[in-house]
């Protein structure tokens, strides 16, 4: 299979984002990292992609204000720039708006630490806990116009145990996102190719 050019957008410490480019340091993995791209410049990732090996370049959203398509498009300019065929957003912390979600529509995925539908937004393992929920997780899907909100690629779970609190449940859910993104990305690639 043609290998996508990959894009990897994050906003911090890029654990899922090395996980990605470690998986697709095998030379039949089916994307080629070509771009780490952070709105934030002091994020940690941009150092671990350029450690990698690969282009990492931060655009800063505060300098564009209110204006998110303005700073969407300097992104777009960016991801264009470098060939991207497919975008794995990873810890990215701005939403976007519908010019950008539909211009990468079917072109986008996203990982999110909930059992979508469940738990859309922030500070999912705390509202899963307050639920009485026995289980937490991550979900990789596509990203559609409303927030979290695109059909689901792939899922794993955790039981919640005695004395869990959203910050052992986080760190114990860290691994299962680093085995299910790499897994859930090359199943987005096969669906491109196909539709290509
Ligand atoms: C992960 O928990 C991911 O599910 C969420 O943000 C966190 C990012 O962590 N979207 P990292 O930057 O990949 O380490």
């Amino acid at each position: 299979m043609k290998r996508l050019n990959l894009a990897i957008l994050i906003s911090g410490r890029g654990s899922n984002m090395a996980a990605l480019l470690k998986a697709a340091a095998a030379p039949d993995y089916p994307a080629r990292p070509v771009l780490v791209l952070s709105n934030r410049p002091d994020a940690l990732g941009l150092e671990t992609a350029l450690a990698a090996g690969v282009q990492a370049v931060a655009v800063d959203h505060k300098p564009f204000g209110k204006d998110r398509e303005a700073f969407e498009r300097a992104m777009d300019t960016a991801l264009v720039g470098a060939g991207t065929q497919i975008i794995a957003l990873a810890g990215f912390m701005r939403v976007l708006t519908p010019w950008f979600v539909e211009k990468w529509q079917g072109r986008m995925i996203n990982i999110h630490p909930s059992l979508l539908p469940k738990y859309k937004g922030l500070d999912t393992h705390q509202r899963a806990l307050d639920a009485g929920e026995t289980e937490v997780g991550a979900t990789v899907h596509w990203v559609s116009p409303g927030v979290d909100d695109g059909e689901i690629i792939q899922q794993a779970s955790l039981p919640i145990l005695p004395g869990d609190t959203a910050d052992t449940l986080a760190a114990r859910l860290l691994p299962l996102e680093h085995a299910l993104y790499p897994e859930a990305l090359a199943r987005a690639c096969t669906r491109i190719a196909q539709a290509d």
